[in-house]
């Protein structure tokens, strides 16, 4: 998959599948599997990391996760999230921080919001880098928004959020997240676009959707959104290897003949 390639795919009707991953031997699993494009989300923070929220992660830190994905899935496309305030510190900040993902491996840079990053967006864009919008619930300004919450409900908000879609697309990026939005707005935003749009929580119209491995997999208790849907309950089946192993530990029956160095 690469840029091009995505833009055919919207043309031609064909939906897009972006995960998240985080780690080299999720990354491997990927690479083998269906997925289209990794996202190394600046989520990490939350699923990984344990945070509420996505603001305390660095470049560095999402610099090794972008590195440890890439070495597990050396072929796939691969989007990586700029960390909070990374791009709002100035250009030469901002592209230092972008050097550093791309350097560890990212095939493109994901910016949320656009109002006032136009002019950063088209200078990463011709300096060969492809990014991917971010908008609607943009969870970076979580505490401007007033929490995790759906956006685009009134008439002025789905303007804004119109707008601000074209501006991604004339900024020159190559596809845009649309989070936690009503379906008919990203169903519109959609087809106005040439670029595709993948959706979290934004509907069926979108051209692709992403979703957050961890929530898909069934590993989060925490957070069940009516968006999320759980193709595995990771959580069960890993608490029952683990006390399966247990047992045999206790029972002794771990290790047996076979599992061990003879003499
Ligand atoms: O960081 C992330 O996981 C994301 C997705 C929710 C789109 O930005």
């Amino acid at each position: 998959m690469n840029v091009l390639e995505l833009a055919t795919r919207k043309k031609q009707g064909e939906r897009l599948v972006m995960v998240t991953c985080y780690d080299y031997t999720m990354a491997r699993i990927m690479a083998q599997s269906d997925v289209d494009m990794i996202l190394v989300g600046d989520s990490a923070a939350m699923v990984m990391h344990g945070e509420n929220t996505t603001l305390p992660i660095d470049v560095p830190a999402m610099a090794t996760h972008v590195a440890a994905v890439r070495r597990g899935a050396p072929d796939t496309f691969l989007v990586a999230d700029m960390p909070f305030l990374s791009y709002r510190k100035g250009l030469r900040a901002a592209m230092e921080a972008i050097e550093t993902l791309m350097k560890a491996g990212a095939s493109a840079v994901k910016i949320e919001g656009i109002a006032g990053q136009e002019e950063l967006v088209q200078h990463v864009v011709a300096s060969g880098v492809p990014v991917m919008g971010h908008l609607g619930l943009t969870p970076q300004s979580v505490h401007a928004l007033g929490g995790f919450r759906v956006q685009g409900r009134s008439e002025d908000d789905r303007e804004r959020l119109r707008r601000e879609a074209q501006a991604c697309q004339e900024a020159g990026c190559f596809s845009v997240v649309l989070e936690c939005v009503p379906e008919s707005l990203a169903g519109q935003i959609s087809e106005a676009l040439l670029i595709p749009t993948i959706g979290i929580g934004a509907g069926k119209h979108t051209d692709g959707q992403v979703l957050v491995l961890q929530d898909l997999l069934g590993l989060n208790d925490s957070f069940s959104p009516r968006f999320v849907r759980q193709y595995l309950d990771g959580r069960a089946l890993i608490g029952d290897a683990l006390n399966r192993f247990a047992q045999d530990v206790r029972e002794q029956s771990f290790p047996s003949d076979d599992e061990r160095y003879a003499e």
